[in-house]
């Protein structure tokens, strides 16, 4: 049975991170729920839950699906296309234009199936390190200012306030006038993004502040189409360690600046 994802889902949703190798934590799964309480799935098979998906909707022009994971006993049964359909009518329901997600290697042709279309691959980069114990938010509060927001509208081609105030107040936020970055705690590793800047430099010195906020390994993704964020990584000793490819279903009234998004905010909301 697919039905919505309840509170009371998200420690055995934890569960399904946590075996698939996954690197969110509780607080992901909570802002996600409480972002998009309608929208996001599970798939309960006699009160056990053996899959998840999310749906993270930024106005009507876009939304990003993600979380998908099927629990490894119960996979190839058609489960990932359940939670995909189920997400899907939802988003169309709410009638949103284009719909995109990051696919791991597993996920990719469960969604071609559906009719997703390939946009770019990229990579997870990740740089090792001792994670730190515990790491709390050293400002909690931060929120970003107008003019960041206005330059993320620029860059990610629509407005995500909402989901982005909600992303700071868990996380470490350096904003300056024209670029601001962020990094959260993980299950394996540091979390470093999203960043956006308008220009190399910038984004250079942001992602050097934010780093030397913590030791540990951290892991950061670089979306398709930014060759200065990909040399960025390589000049502060990250390697990629993992495939990724970007898809998209539904007409793209979006026109996203990549070379101003040098991190996503986390592979399954873009
Ligand atoms: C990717 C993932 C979610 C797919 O879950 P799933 O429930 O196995 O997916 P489905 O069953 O809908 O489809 C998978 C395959 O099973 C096949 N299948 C579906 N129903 C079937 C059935 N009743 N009998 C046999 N095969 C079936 C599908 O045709 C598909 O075939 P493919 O190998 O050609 O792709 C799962 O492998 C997973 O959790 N992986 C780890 C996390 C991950 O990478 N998630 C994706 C993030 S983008």
């Amino acid at each position: 049975m697919i039905r919505t994802l309840t509170d009371n889902d998200i420690p055995s949703a934890l569960a399904l991170c946590r075996n698939a190798g996954w690197n969110q934590l509780q607080t992901d799964w909570s802002r996600l729920l409480a972002y998009e309480p309608d929208g996001c799935f599970v798939a309960d098979i006699d009160g056990q839950i053996v899959g998840t998906v999310t749906t993270t909707r930024y106005g009507t022009d876009l939304a990003w699906i993600g979380m998908m994971l099927v629990d490894d006993r119960f996979r190839r049964r058609g489960i990932a296309t359940a939670l995909m359909n189920a997400s899907l009518s939802y988003l169309r329901d709410c009638d949103v234009a284009c719909i995109k997600l990051d696919a791991t290697p597993l996920g990719q042709p469960v969604y071609e199936r559906l009719g997703f279309q390939p946009d770019g691959s990229f990579h997870r980069w990740s740089r090792d390190g001792d994670i730190l114990p515990q790491w709390n938010p050293e400002r909690p509060a931060n929120r970003l200012s107008p003019l960041n927001l206005q330059l993320d509208r620029s860059a990610f081609s629509t407005d995500r306030r909402g989901w982005l105030n909600r992303l700071a107040a868990d996380s470490h936020v350096v904003s300056r006038n024209n670029c601001f970055g962020m990094a959260r705690r993980g299950f394996l590793a540091n979390y470093l993004g999203p960043v956006i800047a308008d220009n190399k430099q910038e984004a250079k010195q942001i992602v050097a502040e934010l780093l030397s906020q913590r030791s540990g390994q951290t892991f950061w993704d670089i979306p398709p189409g930014n060759s200065e964020a990909v040399r960025l990584a390589e000049s502060f000793g990250f390697q990629p360690v993992r495939d990724l490819t970007r898809m998209r279903i539904g007409a793209t009234s979006v026109s996203p600046t990549m070379q101003f998004q040098f991190a996503l905010s986390d592979p399954g909301t873009g």
